[in-house]
């Protein structure tokens, strides 16, 4: 049975978190003039510098039309990984958080990676230090240790597996098959959903994501109530009240995948809300709703939407392009360890694609 462990902090972890966050610097909109002009110069930056943005879609959505535009890409973190790899950039310029950029750096160790800005965190990472992680780890000697890509390097080097939440389930469901026991970290909720889904027998470490910890399940059951033909369409990060109620839990390429397919009209997305851009286009003929969080506006602090990703803005990334600033290095000796799970998992996201495939 899954033993909860190690953290009695995680309360002091978010408020950390939160009182840095209260403090952080909001980003000034811009004219559509100063956007026009912001977007022409980055353009013809990357293509003087044989260089291409990767972002995430929890960012400004004009990022992700200029990562489009401009021969980029714009997906969930297991794409990402596998574009910035797979690209024949010399430079890539990642639009998400700072796990991302690092993630992308293992991977491709001879391109440049650099990133808007290098502030922009993610409350897991910040929640599971190497230093409280490896002793974790060296006390369960006998479990395989699989993280989700929401951590840093050094939580990856110590890993046998990193996973994102589009191919958890799967790894997960493979270790057992081969009688594996896991230690999983960080995301609390998606470590339940995991051990849940599949039985495996898995200890958790114990964080959350400052913005799906938001969505409450009392909050959706009254929207349901509202919509009662509504789809309920969610993040693994979501408390787990929140999964029960949902009609499909996946990463965000599969809940835009999801939108797309559902019979419902009306979709009601838990997830944040830079989501929706990528929704707009691909399921236009859907009603989308936010869910519900635990506050609204001033009385929430994320309000769906992840502080980090907002740090990404077009003025940080024209300086950081032209001064090739706020570049991603990774210690050798860490990156050749983190890279084995990183690579271990996209050799194992090829072949299920393949498998899938083969049924088809
Ligand atoms: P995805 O892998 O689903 O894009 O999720 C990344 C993330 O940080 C969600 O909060
Ligand atoms: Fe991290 Fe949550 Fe932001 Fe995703 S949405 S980057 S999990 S804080």
């Amino acid at each position: 049975m899954n033993t909860k462990a190690p953290s009695e902090s995680l309360a002091a972890d978010l408020a950390v978190v939160r009182q840095y966050l209260d403090q952080a610097e909001q980003p000034r909109a811009l004219s559509s003039t100063e956007q026009s002009d912001y977007k022409r110069q980055i353009v013809e930056l990357m293509a003087q510098k044989n260089a291409k943005l990767v972002a995430h879609y929890y960012t400004d959505p004009v990022l992700q039309e200029l990562a489009e535009a401009s021969g980029g890409f714009v997906g969930d973190s297991l794409e990402m990984a596998r574009f910035g790899k797979e690209c024949d950039a010399g430079i890539l310029v990642v639009a998400g958080v700072r796990f991302m950029g690092e993630s992308a750096k293992i991977l491709s160790p001879d391109k440049k990676v650099l990133m808007p800005t290098l502030e922009a965190t993610c409350s897991l990472d910040i929640a599971c230090p190497i230093d409280e992680f490896a002793p974790f780890c060296d006390a369960h000697p006998e479990r395989t240790v699989v993280v989700y890509a929401n951590t840093s390097a050094a939580v990856k080097a110590r890993a046998d597996w990193v996973v994102t939440s589009s191919i958890a389930v799967d790894v997960v469901e493979h270790l057992m098959a081969q009688g594996e026991k896991v230690l999983w970290a960080p995301d609390r909720h998606l470590g339940a959903y995991i051990e849940k889904t599949t039985g495996a027998d898995m200890l958790l470490w114990d964080a959350a994501c400052i913005v799906h910890e938001e969505f409450k399940a009392r909050g959706l059951r009254d929207m349901k109530a509202m919509y009662p033909e509504a789809a309920v369409l969610a993040h693994p990060e979501s408390p787990a009240g929140v999964l029960e109620l949902a009609d499909f839990v996946g990463s965000t390429t599969q809940i835009i995948k999801a939108a797309q397919t559902v019979p419902q009209k009306q979709v009601i997305v838990a997830t944040d809300q830079g989501i929706f851009h990528k929704l707009r286009q691909l399921a236009p003929d859907k009603e989308l709703i936010v869910a519900p969080t635990a506050g609204n506006d001033a009385t929430c602090r994320s309000c769906a939407s992840c502080p980090w990703m907002g740090m990404n803005t077009l003025p940080a990334m024209l300086e950081s392009l032209q001064h090739e600033s706020n570049e991603i290095h990774v210690a050798e000796e860490l990156a050749v360890k983190a890279m084995v799970p990183l690579q271990r998992m996209l050799n194992f996201a090829s072949e299920q694609r393949l498998k899938v495939q083969g049924k088809a």
